[in-house]
């Protein structure tokens, strides 16, 4: 994890974390909580349209998509387990300072984002409605579960600054971690990711991305 990390207003007015020595930000600089309403919970979770289900986060961060995930469920009174990986939690004094629960809105609190983040390591959690949550201290790559999840947010840093965490050996654990019909999606959408989801053996489409990005990728496991 960085050591620079600054808070940064974006184009919707949430804010986002950014490196300048690495040269990436935690989300879109065209609008934090658009990039993730759009990516993780339009193509995501109201895809998949389901009212009771497993989810798993490849990188909790600042909090976002758990808090926007979270407040879809106390609104449509969804039943969601949620696992969110993070193998380098964040400092306090910087997600306190994201605004994220503003920026959210609708039945956010700042209490259920301190739940969230201030949760003991595997420690399960009901933080509002039917959301029920745990964070897990482990790296995707040491993820072992199979046929546990209905949905996966797959939020790491880009292929770029983080090639490991982008390969066919991953997405063959994310495929193995997932149900027969279970999808995953990504504001990623380079050609070299979609062929490693293809040799894990999942079936990829393009999609529309966010406000500054042309696509994004939803996978599914068919079988
Ligand atoms: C783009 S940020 C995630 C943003 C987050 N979803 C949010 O809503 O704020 C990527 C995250 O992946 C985490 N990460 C780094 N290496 C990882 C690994 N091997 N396995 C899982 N997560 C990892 C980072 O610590 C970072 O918090």
């Amino acid at each position: 994890m960085p050591d620079d990390l600054v808070v940064v207003r974006t184009a919707d007015g949430s804010s986002t974390l950014d490196s300048p020595a690495l040269g990436e930000h935690f989300h879109s600089l065209f609008g934090a909580v658009t990039e993730s309403r759009h990516v993780y919970i339009r193509n995501g979770l109201h895809a998949m349209g389901k009212t009771k289900l497993d989810i798993l986060e490849v990188g909790l961060g600042t909090g976002l998509n758990a808090l926007l995930t979270c407040a879809e469920t106390i609104t449509r009174g969804l039943d969601v387990n949620y696992t969110a990986l993070e193998p380098f939690p964040l400092p306090k004094q910087l997600w306190q300072a994201m605004g994220h629960v503003q920026a959210v809105g609708g039945p956010m609190t700042t209490n259920i984002h301190e739940q969230i983040m201030d949760n003991a390591a595997g420690r399960w959690i009901q933080v509002g409605g039917g959301f029920i949550f745990r964070w897990l201290p482990a790296k995707v790559q040491q993820l072992d579960a199979t046929g546990a999840f209905d949905l996966v947010y797959f939020d790491a840093f880009a292929p770029g600054i983080q090639p490991g965490m982008w390969t066919a050996e991953v997405f063959r654990r994310m495929h193995r971690a997932m149900r027969p019909g279970a999808i995953l999606v990504t504001y990623c959408a380079k050609g070299a990711v979609r062929r490693a989801m293809g040799q894990a053996g999942l079936a990829t489409d393009r999609l529309p991305g966010p406000p500054g990005k042309r696509e994004m990728l939803r996978a599914m496991r068919m079988q």
